[in-house]
């Protein structure tokens, strides 16, 4: 099985390139699943009900979140009808929406997705090692899904790299979101697993982490917030990693990152038979 994973878009420039690229993506590599994080997709803060509907058209099988997931507040009230759609699994009991789900790709596998959030520099949210743990005590590769996919959106790459190792062997692929920069460590851990500290965001680099350089350049030199953050609107490139399971153990085969537009050193996996 193919899989994408997109990072963090941010802004309107994010979600024209995934709306104007991901299409064909789709086709010319054969992907069987694509996860997209949308925790800054609307304006950078939070995703709205027609935003995600954008998204899942142009090809997300699956939407995560992160720290901003609740900031356009109509996501409190679509979150418990998108079953495509998944914010942190580790807020409090009660909160609305789901933090994990199943899914039925292209080819037919079952893909269990987590979305969980790291604690270091972070809200004090449930123990995301915990958490994790509970879900695949529930379903795990072979015993109720085919692949699992494991969206860990954390400020620190060490949690990110624990929770990596904690999950070798029982993940096909464990991501870290939330930085908005792509680290350059794509792997395959001892155990199996693909790993990326950072899956980078798809939005404008020419900017601070997808925001437009003003505003944050006045509150670091001067301390003062002078007015609103926005997105950064110059042509925005996609930041993601293709990674290739086994059909059979569901852990990864190969993987590659994918960097499409300006700015970023351009990277486009060749798997060999892209179209
Ligand atoms: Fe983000
Ligand atoms: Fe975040």
């Amino acid at each position: 099985m193919r899989l994408l994973f997109l990072g963090d878009v941010v802004g309107r420039a994010g979600r024209v390139a995934i709306s104007e690229r991901l299409p064909d993506l789709i086709r010319k590599h054969h992907l069987d699943f694509v996860v997209v994080n949308g925790e800054n997709a609307a304006g950078g803060f939070g995703i709205t009900e027609e935003i995600l509907q954008d998204l899942i058209s142009a090809g997300a099988d699956c939407v995560t979140t992160g720290n901003h997931v609740w900031d356009q507040r109509e996501a409190l009230q679509f979150a418990d009808r998108y079953d495509r759609f998944l914010r942190p699994i580790n807020y409090p009991p009660g909160t609305p929406g789901r933090g994990s789900n199943v899914y039925t790709a292209r080819n037919g596998a079952r893909v269990l997705v987590i979305n969980v959030m790291g604690l270091l520099f972070m809200q004090a949210l449930d123990d995301p090692f915990q958490a994790v743990s509970r879900e695949l005590a529930a379903c795990s590769i072979g015993h109720g899904c085919d692949a699992v996919v494991i969206d860990i959106h954390a400020e620190a790459s060490s949690e990110k790299q624990a929770m990596g190792h904690f999950l070798d062997g029982k993940a096909s692929l464990v991501i870290g979101t939330h930085t908005h920069v792509p680290t350059a460590d794509w792997r395959i851990l001892s155990g199996g697993t693909a790993f990326m500290t950072d899956v980078g965001m798809c939005g404008d680099y020419d900017s601070v982490i997808g925001m437009e350089k003003d505003e944050p350049l006045r509150r670091s030199t001067t301390k003062i917030a002078g007015g609103r953050l926005a997105p950064a609107q110059g042509l925005a490139a996609l930041s993601g990693l293709m990674v290739e399971t086994d059909d059979t153990t569901g852990l990864a085969r190969r993987l590659a990152p994918l960097r499409i537009g300006p700015v970023l050193d351009p990277a486009e996996p060749d798997f060999g038979d892209a179209r």
